[in-house]
């Protein structure tokens, strides 16, 4: 979604807000916008499309400033016009500001505003109402004038605001949107994700829900919803400055791929003790507790949620509580059992997505355990949570995820194998079974990388077809998703996944020799169903891309192609048979000049419902 970069200190600002917002751009923006104090007042400048061109209007010295505010924007509220990109002004701009989130009685505020004090206003969107509610209240103190504006305000806000009259300071206040604070020396920063300030600092402080900041180029302090000064720790953020650029790579996505093995390695490898055996980050999860559990719900978005359909079946199987998956945005509306039996397990590789936390909330009120398996650290999923389990995955820059994705997974086996080996669910044979198919997946991975130019070809041969199905059972039928998923958002093709059994229950009327069908037949316990499945769409003249496992021929007979994986258990087969399908995706979205990283209409943290 939108970005947020302000910068207060003694050199150039603009530099470091224009690079800032660049290292956001990967969640998608369609205008952007700086603020600056220049020559006593201040000086809004936008520009529609992309960075450079606001870069342009703004590389005559007289905008050399120590002090600025500056936003990426996502069109929802107004089109991307640059008008409506932030930052927004009062009526005489002597109040500026940048807004992410949706104010939700804009409506009524834009009214209330025109008709009590005659205010004009120059955009169509819900944030201007933030400047001129700020510019209401102001009488020489900012601090003051933003914590009146957002008693006014409804809905969910990250917000930097900067006043003409005071231009030694940056005031910044969130509510369901992240914010999070760089403390450098000699300078502060506030931006809305991690990645904008690596660069420039890794000590950080996260901001929480109903609080306000204020930045001075020396100092930072935090208020809570009451006017108190709240003491929080500086935090250091582990990850490189590096980590979010794209190396040797021509695109965030194809690097991100290549990353899995390590990542995998990582998430894996840190979280067991010398003598094997799991240990959850800081979770303390007693035998009492997970005795006390009779359901669990595993609820999360887009691939996240994907993780959760192998996280349902692997965490079943192993801890024999029944498991609900469902996506966020269904959940929160249903009429769902939960209490303080319950575990509520959040997916989401940013923490941010708004129908996740919303639906963690909910959970939460109605008693039950909170687990989130999160990459974005400090994030409000993982605030929020009574336990955390971070994916350690890096900043996951494509719009696409990848690496965020298989390390879920590797979090759903380990979740499952503790809970299973404290429950005594599973036993000791299984538990080294499992311990060892997983420590043997990063080697396999980088095998099944060292065939990528075998998926690139397929690219170039299927990536004409309008219309791909991707079909699986059990396991399969969660990566089917996946893949799927990948390919539609990159490429913009027309794909559909579905369980391979319920093909004949209607989806089979549309195959015919135009539709490529991807089949996955990793799972030894349903091969032979699989291949059955195979030969009905076959009778219907479709091209097959079989994927198996090593050894497993008997497919070929049937398929036009197939993809092998490394031999392995069919509990960790996922977490191999994505990977043909993330690079497929890939290039196919490649021979199709797609914008990779960022696909249309796509951003990488949607904070809106
Ligand atoms: C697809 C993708 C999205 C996200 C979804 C949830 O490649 O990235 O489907 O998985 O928006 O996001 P998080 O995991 O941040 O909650």
């Amino acid at each position: 979604m939108c970005g947020i970069v302000g910068y207060i200190g003694s050199d150039y600002a603009k530099e470091k807000v224009i690079d800032g917002l660049r290292r956001l751009e990967y969640r998608g923006y369609d205008s952007a916008g700086i603020a600056m104090p220049v020559s006593g007042a201040i000086q809004i400048t936008k520009a529609v499309g992309e960075l450079k061109n606001l870069e342009a209007k703004i590389s005559d010295p007289a905008f050399d400033a120590p002090v600025a505010i500056g936003h990426t924007r996502w069109a929802t509220h107004g089109k991307p016009t640059e008008l409506n990109a932030h930052p927004h002004g009062n009526m005489d701009n002597s109040i500026a500001i940048v807004h992410n989130g949706i104010i939700e009685n804009y409506q009524e505020l834009r009214e209330w505003l025109a008709e009590e004090y005659g205010i004009k206003f120059k955009s169509e969107t819900d944030s201007e109402v933030i400047a001129h509610l700020i510019g209401l209240y102001y009488d020489g103190d900012l601090l003051d004038a933003v914590n009146k504006a957002v008693e006014e305000m409804r809905g969910a806000y990250a917000v930097a605001a900067m006043a003409a009259a005071e231009p030694d300071k940056i005031v910044a206040v969130r509510k369901d949107a992240p914010l999070v604070v760089g403390a450098g020396n000699g300078f502060n920063m506030i931006a809305s994700d991690v990645p904008a300030l690596l660069k420039y600092t890794r000590d950080v402080y996260f901001i929480e829900n109903n609080e306000t900041v204020v930045l001075t180029k020396d100092s930072v302090v935090i208020y809570d919803e009451n006017g108190n000064e709240v003491q929080r720790d500086i935090q250091a953020v582990e990850w490189k400055a590096d980590a979010a650029d794209k190396a040797e790579y021509d695109h965030f996505m194809l690097k991100e791929i290549h990353e899995q093995p390590k990542v995998i390695q990582e998430t894996l490898l840190n979280r067991l003790n010398p003598d094997d055996s799991i240990k959850l980050d800081d979770i303390s999860m007693t035998k009492e507790d997970i005795d006390n559990f009779n359901k669990i719900y595993i609820i999360a978005c887009g691939t996240a949620y994907h993780a959760g359909l192998v996280g349902k079946m692997v965490i079943e199987k192993m801890t024999k509580i029944p498991v609900e998956i469902d996506v966020a945005s269904e959940f929160r509306y249903r009429d769902t059992f939960i209490d303080d039996k319950t575990l509520f397990i959040a997916i989401s590789q940013s923490g941010e997505t708004l129908d996740t936390l919303a639906a963690l909330r909910d959970a939460k009120d109605r008693g039950a355990r909170i687990l989130s398996v999160v990459n974005a650290v400090g994030s409000s999923i993982a605030r929020e949570s009574h336990d955390v389990f971070y994916t350690l995955a890096g900043p996951e820059v494509a719009v696409a995820s990848t690496k965020a994705y298989t390390t879920q997974l590797i979090c759903m086996y380990l979740i499952g194998l503790y809970m299973g080996s404290t429950k005594g669910t599973i036993d000791k044979e299984y538990y080294d079974f499992m311990l060892k198919e997983l420590k043997d997946l990063p080697g396999k991975v980088d095998r099944i990388l060292l065939s990528e130019e075998k998926y690139k070809k397929l690219a170039e041969r299927y990536h004409f077809n309008d219309h791909v199905f991707f079909i699986g059972r059990g396991l399969d039928s969660g990566v089917s998703y996946e893949g799927s998923l990948k390919l539609k958002e990159i490429s913009y093709i027309h794909s559909f996944a579905i369980a391979a059994g319920e093909l004949k229950h209607g989806t089979i009327a549309l195959m015919d020799k135009d539709s490529l069908v991807v089949a996955l037949a990793t799972q030894d316990r349903l091969y032979e169903k699989m291949v059955s499945n195979i030969v009905e769409v076959q009778a219907r003249g479709a091209h097959i891309i079989g994927l198996a496992k090593e050894g497993k021929t008997e497919i070929e007979k049937t398929s036009d192609e197939v993809i092998y994986i490394p031999q392995c258990a069919d509990e960790v087969a996922p977490v191999l048979a994505v990977i043909p399908l993330q690079i497929f995706a890939y290039y196919v979205a490649l021979e199709k000049g797609c914008n990779i990283d960022k696909p249309k209409n796509l951003a990488k943290s949607v904070t809106v419902e």
